[in-house]
């Protein structure tokens, strides 16, 4: 288990630990943290799984795919750190991170 700490855009915490190999986005909807969604279920059409990721987790992230790049155009307030979280598996190596949510997901 990966402990991740998804953050609301008022600053609340929710501190939960994610099987590896699952998702970010299914990491928060199955812990029912708000603002993740996960309309789609993962395939990389609804962009309601919209996260940042801080410049320190960066070089431990999946390389965005040209999908999840167009996906993203259609996210409100997209900005350098923007990922999908379906697009990434958690892995061992991200225990401890801090994963922000958009105030538009609220
Ligand atoms: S859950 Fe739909 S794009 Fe991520």
């Amino acid at each position: 288990m990966v402990a991740i700490t998804y953050v609301e855009h008022d600053g609340t915490e929710h501190v939960v630990e994610v099987d590896e190999q699952m998702s970010l986005m299914e990491g928060a909807t199955l812990n029912m943290v708000p603002g993740v969604e996960g309309m789609c279920g993962g395939i990389c059409s609804c962009a309601t799984c919209h996260c940042y990721i801080r410049e320190e987790w960066r070089d431990k992230m999946p390389a965005m795919s040209d999908g999840e790049s167009t996906m993203l155009e259609n996210a409100i307030d997209r900005r350098a750190n923007s990922r999908l979280g379906c697009q990434i598996s958690v892995t061992p190596e991200m225990d401890g991170m801090r994963v922000e949510l958009p105030q538009e997901q609220a």
